[in-house]
């Protein structure tokens, strides 16, 4: 039945091994755009049409291409960017296995021209070389991708599917490449545009929309990471939005998004994910970009550390989060013009807010003038400020201020509780009983002291002093749960907030003034004290500009 072995014919080889690297149409952009970015391009212009299937024409103005070395560039391993074994150890441009054209010449029609020459292939084959458009750069046309690889044609998705993905790459590089100017169209409709004058809120504003821009704060750390990432108050219902690179590369790295979503943990409400584009600068030789066909996912030689310096980099970004500004309703069109195409980005303000001024010093003096008035509604409290009118959730502000003293009390080791007369019994499950031992120190720093009483009941001896005797039971269950379906660092903060959440003042009790007065005044200088543990805000400010509009002062 079997035939005998033999060598592929070449174009099946060259098939097969471009399969690998081009996988659908986005790849074939991503390779051009990175190709232009090799050759030091600044604008770089991207048409797609018929979801990539039709034609993809990629347009620099980089370095171009010498034309009698173009039938060169198209052939397998031939690259210009690395020459010997030891340059793999230490690579500084996005393309380095001289693949890209070859695979896309191998499963398309492909003309390219630059310096004056043109050539034209159509699966592998060269059809025609000579005189060109005498153009600066470079100017390759892809058409009729996987006509002659009917597989890969069939497994490609819908055209919206496969023109996200296009957006996608061309977003990711618009956002690390501040300084180069991409223009996507899609059948001839502008898609993704960026200026490319160097400004990187000014990017994602092009790409995300003007809000976006304005809610992005800027990233800086040693060793070198840059960009910009969200605050709280900005979200996705996605990942989508979260660029990661490496010296320029985007990849894609769960640990490493994972770290970065770690630096919002208590900031976002669960599912909601951060907007970001983080670049990692790195020494090239720490990094072997060399392990994945795509060239999508890279090894760190010091995989810590990277991560170390990404999360400081991002808290230290964070610390300039601003509560929310009361908006009303715009017209829906303005909205819907500055908010873009994104319908699940959750933007809860569109102010121009002065971001220069951010940075924890600012924010701690913003809000050091709280004036209590008194309490609205089942849990509100009102106080006036000095950009406005603060309305204050009283449950999620008590939380976050409970939740940093009890953090504060894990980092220095010196906890308080409240011995409980009376020990109180409660029931639980044997596997937090071993969750509860594991923790045990921690636990008693946090004021929670215990002892076993059964397999499955535990004897409360001590709870924190800021709670209600009467809550324990409920706070235990909880605060144990939270220990056992968390692992790492995270879970003795999930713990916390268990606390922190059971010892708050509830929504709906009664507070006097002073109890009001304290609580603001606690609030004002806590940290992170934008949202509540679990990401919830705290606070609403509505700023006098605001009222003045809308009682028509301002005339
Ligand atoms: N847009 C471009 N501008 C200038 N040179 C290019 C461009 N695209 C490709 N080249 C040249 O063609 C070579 C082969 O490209 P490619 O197949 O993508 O491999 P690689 O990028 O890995 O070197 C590159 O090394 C480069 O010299
Ligand atoms: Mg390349």
């Amino acid at each position: 039945m079997t035939t005998p072995i033999h060598v592929l014919p070449p174009e099946v080889a060259d098939a097969i091994a471009a399969g690998e690297v081009i996988e659908r149409p986005a790849s074939v952009v991503k390779e051009l755009v990175e190709n232009a970015i090799d050759a030091e391009a600044r604008r770089i212009s991207i048409d797609v049409r018929g979801a990539g299937r039709t034609s993809i024409r990629v347009s620099d103005d980089g370095e171009g291409i010498p034309g009698d070395e173009l039938p060169l560039a198209f052939v397998r391993h031939a690259t210009s960017k690395v020459t010997v074994l030891g340059d793999l150890d230490a690579i500084t441009s996005l393309g380095f296995r001289g693949e890209a054209l070859a695979s896309i010449a191998a499963v398309s029609e492909v003309e390219c021209s630059s310096a004056g020459a043109r050539i034209h292939i159509r699966a592998g084959e060269v059809i025609d070389h000579g005189a060109g458009p005498l153009l600066t750069g470079l100017t390759v046309e892809v058409r009729d991708l996987f006509a002659n690889v009917p597989a890969r044609l069939k497994f490609l998705k819908s055209d919206a599917t496969e023109v996200a993905a296009i957006k996608d790459v061309v977003i990711a590089f618009a956002l690390l490449h501040p300084h180069v100017r991409f223009q996507l169209t899609i059948d001839g409709r502008a898609a993704v545009g960026s200026t490319g004058d160097g400004d990187r809120r000014r990017a994602f504003a092009s790409v995300h929309g003007a809000a976006v821009g304005e809610e992005m704060l800027e990233i800086v750390g040693m060793p070198l990471v840059t960009g910009m990432v969200s605050q709280p108050r900005l979200s996705r219902g996605s990942r989508d939005g979260m660029v990661l690179a490496v010296n320029g590369r985007p990849i894609s790295s769960r640990p490493l998004a994972y770290a970065l979503e770690d630096c919002y943990q208590g900031r976002l409400e669960r599912g909601r994910h951060p907007v970001a584009a983080i670049d990692i600068g790195i020494d090239p030789s720490l990094v072997d970009v060399n392990v994945h066909p795509a060239k999508r996912e890279v090894r760190f030689r010091e995989e810590s550390a990277v991560f170390g310096a990404l999360q400081r980099a991002v808290r230290a970004a964070l610390g300039a989060s601003e509560p929310i500004h009361y908006r009303p309703p715009q017209p829906s069109t303005t909205v819907a013009a500055a908010r873009g195409h994104e319908s699940q980005l959750v933007v809860h303000t569109a102010t121009a807010l002065p971001l220069e001024e951010g940075g924890s010093s600012a924010r701690v003096a913003g809000v050091a003038m709280l004036r209590p008035i008194g309490q609205v509604g089942p849990g509100y409290l009102v106080a006036e400020g000095p950009q406005g009118l603060v309305l204050v959730d009283q449950h999620a502000a008590h939380e976050r201020v409970l939740y940093n003293r009890l953090l504060e009390r894990l980092r220095t080791g010196l906890g308080v509780s409240q011995p409980l007369l009376i020990p109180q019994a409660v029931d639980v499950e044997p596997s937090l009983i071993a969750a509860a031992a594991d923790h045990r120190a921690d636990l008693a720093t946090l004021g929670l002291e215990y002892e076993e009483f059964g397999p499955r009941s535990l004897r409360i001896t001590a709870v924190p002093v800021e709670m209600p005797a009467g809550r324990a039971t409920a706070a235990v269950q909880e605060t144990l749960a939270a220990l056992s379906e968390t692992r790492g660092d995270g879970a003795m903060h999930k713990a916390a907030a268990a606390l922190a959440c059971h010892s708050a003042v509830r929504f709906g009790d009664v507070l006097d003034a002073a109890e009001q007065r304290k609580l603001l005044a606690d609030l004002e200088v806590a940290e992170e004290s934008v949202t509540c543990p679990h990401g919830r805000p705290t606070r609403l400010i509505v700023e006098w500009q605001e009222l003045t509009r809308h009682f028509r002062r301002n005339y």
